[in-house]
């Protein structure tokens, strides 16, 4: 099938950045869409045009890398669903397709399509963490953990950090991630021996990169690639009102 991309191209943080417009041939319904890219950035080198700059590593949706609003939508409009497995069979020939970068102020633009989440990183460096010697491996089932609570834990360890619910919140939020991060250690008792101390340095550390709040809009669970419920930000907003009226 045939094409035309309308890509957002900026040169750094400080240009002001504009829509290009793009032809892209030829393209395989079963390529995957930053293959499409790549085909794309194979006829800008040759050409001796700077390629389209984007995010990706694993290419197989469990790095969080990969970005992209695509046509409005943080990783495209099918149902969860990362950029990187996102395929060009949901597309029709002759379609017009808008490629933008996540847009936050906490995610600044580096060039074309690539922001920096860096901002994540941060947070998860203020607590989400376990400090304990762990030592040897310990046996399957030494420290006894009912069944709901180990899979709410893992269904929190889901999140990839990928930072759309950011992109699709209009407050720019990013409480689901953090409300993961924090959930999949608040469910298991590993993680409950630094709880208070770890949602207090996660939530400040949050406000500090510029996210803002929560205010119900559901965006965040409708476009998040691995399923994360919003039940994860009340259960960050329980730790951290039990942290608030603790001691500890
Ligand atoms: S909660 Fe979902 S959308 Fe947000 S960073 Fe995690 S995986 Fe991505
Ligand atoms: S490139 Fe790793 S999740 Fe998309």
């Amino acid at each position: 099938m045939n094409l035309t991309l309308k890509v957002w191209r900026q040169k750094n943080a400080l240009d002001k950045g504009r829509l290009e417009t793009y032809q892209a041939k030829d393209i395989s319904e079963h390529m995957s869409f930053l293959e499409m890219l790549d085909v794309v950035n194979e006829e800008l080198i040759k050409k001796g045009d700077d390629p389209i700059h984007f995010d990706h590593d694993c290419r197989e949706g469990i790095c969080g890398a990969c970005s992209l609003v695509i046509d409005g939508v943080p990783h495209g409009k099918e149902h969860a669903t990362t950029t990187c497995q996102l395929h060009m069979r949901h597309f029709k020939d002759g379609d017009t397709i808008f490629i933008e970068p996540f847009r936050a102020k906490a995610f600044p633009v580096i060039k074309d399509l690539v922001v920096d989440r860096s901002a994540f990183d941060r947070i998860m460096a203020a607590g989400g963490f376990i400090s304990i010697n762990a030592g040897g491996a310990p046996d399957g089932n030494a420290v006894p953990i009912p069944k709901p609570d180990a899979d709410k834990a893992m269904d929190a360890a889901a999140c990839i950090g990928c930072g759309a619910c950011v992109a699709a919140c209009k407050n720019a939020s990013a409480m689901l991630f953090v409300g993961a991060k924090v959930s999949q250690f608040a469910y298991l008792p590993q993680g409950r021996v630094e709880r208070e101390k770890r949602v207090r340095a996660m939530v400040a550390q949050m406000e500090k990169e510029g996210f803002g709040g929560c205010t119900n809009q559901y965006e965040c669970e409708a476009v998040c690639p691995k399923e994360i419920k919003v039940s994860m930000i009340a259960k960050m907003n329980r730790e951290f009102f039990r942290a608030a009226v603790s001691a500890k």
